[in-house]
């Protein structure tokens, strides 16, 4: 284990390397009970770092070192220091030839980072500082080399043999064993190396590049999973067209290769030519995957996809600049999901989850900036914060600059900066010399945590028929920022009359209106724009599309919302006006519960949902986002003390009542589309998924009245649905329902018919774990001994526990503390094998502020018990030290 105190690290303190490394040949024997690997590494001095040879200090872990040579002289011990953690060598020129042997064990490796087995598999994990598990070397994303990886393996177990770049070479040895060789071309860091050796089948296909280049895509799966990769590979296809139509990149190898591995701990990784996923974001198919995952599977496919050009041909300097490639990269995945189904539904999902989540982050003891300025394991900084609020504020940038400008700073940037490691700075400075613009104020954005508040407050003046906003800008004090100053905050915006038009932006001291839509730059901590030409009074649409993720305030009244919801033009504001009367509408409901008071819900959320439920006009995965409720999650997260006792119960009987208002129309709606599911083909396309989506809701809904032809229904339903989408939310329903027998009944037979595919059991683990009903941790419990669950699949935690501890908040959070009890218990067992899933699940406890005191005395109690429960990983030490300071 470590010797060593986990130390900080810090941006600051970032120093380019002393020693390059331009060529590294790789040689892997892989066996059942060890690996061997032998690096031949050409290496050379950084002209950078000056003159003189100060000892080169190569990193390594886990390693056992079998020998060492410098330029092909054999080193003893006495000419080496070798620590758990680095082999220093001192060369005596400034170019030279490192060699090492070393022993390994992937056989034995639970953590999934570095070379590892996962079932009949040998595959690799090398971001962000994986590869020093694998040999000696120089682990840092501004080392670039070219890489020539070689294996040996038998060739009955492991027939194919994959690396990066293109296959040179391969062959059999004596023995039953097989060797291959792959070189690939492009200089890359070692964080992008990969490796696979296995049994695998794969689906093939091509795609013409507008050079005309034929390009060789593969997707290698299991061999029972062969009839799952063509969602996957059609994805892929569309995304190899959208990124040379939208940013004008273009593949660049002759192969393009995908590998399902079942042990992962994120969702996938963009190794050049080699991506490797979760198999839940390769798999998909009607039977076995919903709607909800084939949209997944689409966005993560993209998104490695899309890290060729944005963080492989241009990479990191180091990993404070992590958001370089990460927040480009979903903001680009972003927009072509956007561009694939419904822009608007993928918009109103994408903030929902921001707010939930990304808020709660930056509230919390592991707030961050965008760029990090220090930290102990890099781990723990693959966040919400850098992946989604990075996204956002390249989404800013392309609000700021428009569609046009934006692209002149993206070729810029790839241009100028391909073969290179970089950082944030460089991006921004690529965006301003293409548009001659100063965004110095906008890097506020990359360096200060937090969520800022934008309070608006209007004046209009019927004498001078102006109308003025007012914004005011403040951002709460994060760990180590007390003070922020003012960031550049893009508010789109439009103004309505009392018809629902929108009317000319004519802004005091312009020369005309600007038409009836334009974004304002807000960069003082208080500012104040006058619009002229206001007969009357207007209602401002403030935000639209959510321009920047702050938690913007405005003091509409509930009729006023309610007006926004039917007439805005911005179908975002419209989803947008419809949660701020539902939250507003739910916050009085808390008040009452709390009170001990009967609940009585405003009439106007029902009026308001059941005119959005009569409009057969709007696009019907609109209705169905808008008759979602914000969640509990959400509740708590804008509360100042998160009552979830008060937020379920208001929560609860607000579906309760909607449910029983709405009936008809629910179930008018309802019948009508299963008819149209009954009758059609599964097709993965945004009309369809809209017409499921409107269609399980109303059944959710239609549930909580416990009428008989509901149950029929919701029986109807998981029976005989050709697809997981429509059975696994007839399945969920039922297990929230008081049906105890047919609940039991459906559990049953769904995991007998799908008790062999680990995908489909995953979703079953997460529909009992989500369910709100009493007894949950004793159900989670209980699940955790079946056949298919283990701990040690990042899935089946993820499954269970994730989905308990995350969304289960009512159970999760027993007064009693048993739920925080039974997740520390568990964060101390991954800790010793999966220290990046352990300091992962442990997220819920950190947000111990949110609660009451009795519950925070509990949450904290069990923080101080994984902290001195001894032998902590980096990963479990960092959060949990930084959520007890
Ligand atoms: N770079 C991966 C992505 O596309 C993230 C990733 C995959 C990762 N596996 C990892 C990060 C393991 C840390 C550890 O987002
Ligand atoms: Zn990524």
């Amino acid at each position: 284990m470590r010797t060593e105190q986990p130390k900080m690290i810090y941006l600051k303190d970032y120093q380019a390397p002393e020693y390059l490394i331009d060529e590294t040949h790789l040689t892997f024997e892989l066996f059942e009970d060890h690996s061997l690997v032998h690096a031949q590494l050409v290496m050379r001095r950084n002209p950078a770092r000056g003159e003189g040879l100060p000892p080169l200090v190569l990193d390594g872990q886990q390693l056992e070192l079998l020998s060492v040579k410098l330029d092909d002289v054999e080193l003893t011990d006495a000419d080496y220091q070798l620590t758990d953690s680095h082999l220093t060598l001192h060369p005596q020129c400034a170019q030279f030839m490192v060699d090492t042997s070393v022993k390994i064990h992937p056989e034995t490796n639970t953590a999934l980072e570095g070379l590892y087995t996962s079932g009949s598999l040998f595959c690799t994990q090398c971001e962000a500082e994986g590869f020093r598990k694998i040999t000696y070397y120089l682990d840092r994303p501004d080392v670039m080399s070219i890489f020539t990886t070689t294996m040996i393996a038998d060739q009955h177990k492991y027939p194919v043999l994959l690396s990066n770049g293109n296959p040179v070479g391969s062959g059999p040895v004596e023995d039953g064993r097989h060797w291959a060789t792959w070189e690939d071309p492009f200089k890359k860091p070692a964080y992008l190396f990969a490796l696979v050796a296995g049994d695998l089948w794969c689906v093939e296909d091509t795609f013409t590049t507008r050079s005309n280049r034929e390009v060789a895509l593969r997707i290698y799966v299991e061999p029972e999973n062969i009839d799952k990769c063509q969602h996957a590979m059609n994805s892929l296809k569309k995304s190899m067209r959208w990124d040379e139509d939208t940013y004008g990149r273009e593949y660049d190898l002759d192969i393009f290769m995908i590998v399902a591995v079942n042990d992962f701990n994120m969702g996938a990784m963009e190794n050049k030519g080699l991506n490797i996923f979760n198999s839940s974001a390769v798999l998909a198919r009607a039977e076995t995957a919903t709607d909800a995952a084939h949209q997944r599977v689409e966005a993560i496919v993209a998104h490695e996809y899309f890290h060729n050009w944005s963080g492989n041909r241009v990479t990191c300097r180091d990993w404070f600049q992590l958001s370089l490639k990460e927040g480009f990269t979903v903001f680009r995945d972003a927009c072509f999901s956007a561009d694939m189904n419904s822009p608007t539904v993928k918009r109103i999902q994408d903030v929902a989850y921001l707010r939930t989540h990304q808020f709660a982050e930056d509230a919390g003891p592991m707030a961050h900036a965008v760029r990090p300025d220090s930290f102990i394991e890099i781990s723990n900084f693959y966040t919400l914060t850098v992946y989604e609020k990075g996204s956002e504020v390249v989404g800013m940038l392309h609000t700021l600059l428009g569609a046009e400008g934006f692209r002149k700073g993206s070729d810029l940037y790839f241009d100028r900066h391909d073969g290179q490691a970089v950082t944030c700075d460089d991006f921004i400075k690529a965006m301003e010399d293409a548009n001659g613009v100063d965004l110095t104020q906008f890097k506020r954005w990359y360096s200060q945590a937090g969520t800022p508040r934008l309070n608006v407050t209007e004046h209009y003046d019927a004498a001078k028929q102006t109308y003025s906003l007012t914004f005011a800008q403040s951002c709460p004090a994060t760990p180590g920022q007390t003070e922020k100053l003012p960031f550049v905050i893009p508010v789109a915006l439009g103004l309505l009359n009392a018809n629902g038009e929108e009317l000319p932006l004519h802004l005091q001291g312009e020369s005309a209106a600007v038409g009836t839509h334009r974004v304002l730059s807000v960069t003082e901590a208080q500012q104040t724009f006058t619009f002229t030409g206001m007969a009357q009074q207007p209602l401002p649409s403030l935000l639209r599309g959510f321009s920047a993720p702050v938690k913007l305030h405005f003091p509409y009244s509930r009729d006023q919302l309610m007006f926004l919801m039917q007439h805005d033009t911005d179908g975002f504001n419209r989803w947008e006006a419809g949660q701020q009367l539902a939250v507003q509408v739910l916050q009085d409901l808390i008040g009452q519960h709390q009170r001990g008071e009967a609940l009585v819900m405003d009439p106007r959320l029902v009026a308001a949902l059941r005119s959005v439920l009569g409009n057969e006009q709007l696009d019907q995965a609109m209705v169905a986002e808008m008759l979602s409720l914000p969640g509990e999650a959400y509740l708590a997260e804008i509360s100042e003390i998160a009552d979830v006792d008060a937020i379920h119960a208001a929560r609860e009987f607000a579906r309760q009542h909607l449910a029983e208002s709405l009936h008809e129309a629910l179930w008018a709606r309802y019948q009508a589309n299963r008819e149209v599911s009954k009758a059609t083909p599964y097709v993965a396309q945004a009309e369809h998924f809209a017409r499921r989506a409107l269609q399980n809701i109303a059944l959710s809904y239609l549930m909580l009245t416990g009428k008989p032809q509901v149950l029929a229904a919701a029986l109807e339903q998981f029976e005989h649905s050709d697809n997981m989408t429509e059975r696994l939310t007839a399945l969920a329903v039922l297990v929230n329902s008081p049906f105890d027998a047919e609940k039991a009944k459906a559990l049953a037979s769904f995991a007998e018919h799908f008790k062999d595919n680990p995908l489909v059991m995953d979703q079953w683990f997460s529909v009992q774990a989500g369910c709100t009903l009493p007894g949950g941790l004793e159900r989670v419990k209980a699940l955790m001994q079946h056949p298919a669950f283990t701990l040690k699949n990042p899935n089946k935690v993820r499954a269970l526990i994730g989905a308990f501890a995350g969304q289960n908040l009512i159970n999760f959070h027993a007064a009693d503390g048993s739920g925080y009890r039974f997740l520390a218990d568990l964060v101390i067992q991954l800790n010793a094998f999966n220290p990046q899933i352990a300091s992962r699940q442990l997220a819920p406890l950190t947000r111990w502020r949110k609660y009451d005191s009795a519950r925070q005395a509990l949450m904290k109690a069990e923080l101080e018990r994984i902290r001195t429960c001894g032998d902590l990983s980096s990963d479990v030490f960092e959060v949990v030290s930084k959520s007890l300071a």
